[in-house]
């Protein structure tokens, strides 16, 4: 399996302090079964603004570890973009990873409380500047969940969609986990990833949300949401 969103990078944001505890995550995520993963440090956010050479050379000081350690998981860069950040001036800089690092795909977050404002113009003029994207977690957006129309309306547009693992088994509630289940029996849903942030609480892991996508859409819909369309996103390249 692909995780195509975990903060598994040291020091940056909210992820683990220190290169120990993203050892550990690694590990975990490699006894879950993963063997890519993302890293998706926060980027444009208030707390947390990592230029791009932090994150790539963070990335290769972490693959030598887990190579020197013998643990078999493929790391790739990457970034996960705060909606309300400038981010066409952070590409226009070269201040931004997509996913895979050479990719189209950016990974946005969206706002969690109110109305996306002037987010969805953004994510247009993301568009023409030839990225994709990719909506990072939109049950833990109130806009999202707010107003049934919003993410049909955005993934009509394109934008493909990532549910968090962890909120299929309700730790962002009970709303945003019926949310992930309906979104999923919509078609709405084309990823799923960890979000992981430590090797407690928030895990990188993905297989405790197998069975209730097996429920929705039998083991079909799992190798698409965790293997396939990752390798979809990790494949596409900028034209
Ligand atoms: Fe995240």
């Amino acid at each position: 399996m692909v995780d195509l969103h975990c903060h598994i990078l040291p020091g940056l944001d909210d992820g683990p302090a220190d290169i120990e505890g993203s050892v550990a995550m690694a590990r975990l995520a490699v006894a879950d079964g993963i063997g890519t993963i993302v890293a998706t440090p926060h980027v444009g956010t208030s707390s947390w603004d990592p230029p791009s050479q932090v994150i790539l050379d963070a990335v290769s000081r972490l693959r030598q570890r887990l190579q020197d350690d013998g643990i078999e998981l493929e790391l790739l860069a990457g970034s996960e973009l705060a909606a309300t950040a400038d981010i066409n001036g952070l590409a226009d800089a070269g201040q931004i990873v997509p996913l895979g690092e050479n990719g189209r795909f950016l990974l946005i977050e969206l706002p969690f409380f109110g109305h996306l404002g002037n987010t969805e113009r953004q994510l247009f003029e993301l568009e023409i500047a030839g990225y994709r994207i990719l909506l990072a977690h939109p049950e833990r957006s109130t806009a999202c969940l707010d107003d049934a129309n919003l993410l049909p309306k955005l993934h009509d547009r394109g934008y493909w969609v990532q549910i968090n693992a962890g909120s299929l088994l309700a730790r962002e509630g009970r709303r945003a986990r019926n949310a992930c289940a309906r979104w999923l029996r919509q078609g709405l849903v084309d990823i799923i990833a960890s979000d992981g942030h430590d090797s407690a609480r928030r895990r990188p892991v993905l297989s405790p949300a197998r069975k209730p996508v097996l429920k929705i859409g039998g083991e079909e819909l799992w190798e698409q949401l965790t293997i396939k369309n990752p390798a979809r996103v990790l494949d596409s390249r900028r034209d």
